[in-house]
């Protein structure tokens, strides 16, 4: 077989997306389009994966530059045949070029395996798809006898030809020496006075090449995306078929269509996921996990059984097994939970390890602290981690119990056993198994009046 070479047509503006950033940067699922494009061609195992650039300048490249991929500029955008052109000199005529569009994110391996299959020095594999609204597409000609005879843009088609349901996809596989020749010859000759390398089909009809079509297993893995409507319905389709794969890993979700997952999820059995969860970033969620309504996890790990209650933000932190989290806590990044450890409403957690089994459950913030087992942390307990230069760490051994609306102010350290009483400020560590306190006495004024406004009299 001959050498594969992917090109990627990545350098339009998108000038109906109405964005300042180039329309291959635009996201869905959490990735750019041109990740997915380039993950496609990947799959192929390539000799090579060129990207044709050009509108942003190099916004493209800097934006991905983790991308294993040849970048080929275009500096003025002259249409999509004038793009693959750019990226042809180096291109051996033996080889067996494939073309994708930056903005058709969801193509399949398997599609794109079937398209490279037809190409060869007498044929040529192009992704044609029917769809009830071709409407921007180009249209498919065929003849008589069935056979592909050109592309018509519907910019430049009659009522007759836009009627035609059978649409480009713009995916096309071809013999690289016979690409180039017809390349050569694209005219600007249409409404957008463009190079269309939709005009090299005829081209080739007209050579005697035989032209394969290949219809995609779903429609949407051929869908472009040109604005943000078009963006919000393949945004919609992706996670059906996300929510649609963890269900078949047994996962419950309350409603599939109310969670978004940005990433990638590994999620153990009867994991139960309630409406309006967003899963971002890394999330691996163990067996027995249940999310509640309105949370956000990113880049996180929850062990078996954990609990989180509704309206969590949880965002590079760990959890062990049997956690209870929530309602309304905020784990942030380097909150390392232990197994049993409850965290309970407006807490906020911090570059802290939690130890097993430890309670901190109501209006607390807990950072750059390392916590023991067993822990009673009262309601409105802060840790002053910071000094306004400097973050310090503030250590509480196990089987500690620090009264409500304690203060630590870091450095310090709440030996084992220790006990704080409520409403105090502590600054120097505190010893093992005593009661700490550190507040004003309670005194009374005895006799004290309240002042009073002076009466007006009576009219
Ligand atoms: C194109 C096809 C159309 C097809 C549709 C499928 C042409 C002329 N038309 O139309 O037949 O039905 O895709 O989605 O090919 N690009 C460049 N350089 C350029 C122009 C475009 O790299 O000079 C890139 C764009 O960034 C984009 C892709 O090529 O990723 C397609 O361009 P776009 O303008 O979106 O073409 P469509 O009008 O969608
Ligand atoms: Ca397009």
């Amino acid at each position: 077989m001959s050498q594969l070479v992917v090109i990627i047509l990545a350098a339009g503006q998108g000038k109906r997306m109405q964005s300042d950033l180039p329309k291959v940067l635009h996201r869905l699922g959490g990735l750019t389009l041109l990740e997915f494009v380039v993950e496609a061609a990947y799959a192929l195992d390539p000799a090579e994966v060129l990207v044709v650039y050009g509108h942003g300048g190099d916004r493209v490249p800097q934006t991905l530059p983790n991308l294993k991929v040849t970048w080929i500029p275009q500096s003025v955008q002259l249409g999509t045949g004038h793009a693959v052109m750019q990226a042809m000199p180096d291109t051996p005529d033996e080889a067996t070029v494939l073309v994708l569009y930056g903005d058709v994110p969801l193509i399949k391996q398997t599609t794109l395996e079937q398209v490279v299959a037809q190409a060869s020095e007498t044929s040529l594999g192009l992704v044609t798809v029917d769809l009830d609204a071709p409407t921007g597409y180009g249209r498919i000609l065929r003849n008589a006898e069935g056979a592909i005879q050109g592309i018509i843009e519907e910019r430049d088609a009659d009522s007759q030809e836009q009627a035609i349901t059978e649409v480009n996809t713009g995916i096309l596989a071809a013999n690289a020496g016979r690409l180039r020749r017809w390349l050569a010859s694209l005219k600007q000759g249409n409404v957008q006075g463009e190079y269309y390398l939709t005009d090299i089909i005829a081209l080739a009809a007209q050579d005697g090449i035989a032209i394969h079509s290949i219809a995609p297993n779903a429609t949407e893995e051929v869908l472009g995306v040109n604005d943000r409507l078009q963006l919000a319905s393949l945004e919609r389709y992706l996670q059906r078929v996300q929510a649609e794969e963890l269900m078949r890993s047994g996962v419950t979700l309350r409603d599939p269509a109310r969670l978004d997952i940005r990433g990638t999820i590994r999620a153990g059995q009867d994991v139960i996921i309630d409406v309006n969860v967003v899963l971002e970033g890394q999330v691996a969620l163990g067996d027995g996990v249940s999310i509640g309504p309105n949370v956000l996890i990113r880049d996180s790990e929850i062990g078996p059984d954990t609990q989180i209650l509704a309206n969590c933000v949880i965002e590079q932190a760990r959890a062990g097994a049997r956690c209870q989290i929530g309602p309304f806590s905020r784990l942030r990044p380097g909150a390392h939970l232990s197994d049993g450890v409850h965290v309970g409403n407006f807490v906020e957690i911090k570059q802290s390890q939690v130890g097993a089994g430890s309670k901190i459950n109501h209006l607390t913030y807990v950072g750059d602290s390392d916590v023991g087992k067993r822990v009673n942390i009262g309601a409105g307990t802060i840790t002053c981690n910071y000094d306004g230069a400097f973050k310090h760490r503030t250590i509480i051994d196990d089987d500690a119990f620090i009264g409500s609306g304690t203060e630590l102010v870091a450095p310090v350290k709440v030996g084992a056993g220790s006990t704080i009483g409520a409403g105090s400020t502590i600054t120097h560590d505190t010893p093992p198994g005593q009661l700490t306190v550190a507040r004003n006495r309670q005194v009374t004024i005895r006799g004290w009046k309240r002042p009073v406004k002076p009466t007006s009299k009576a009219p």
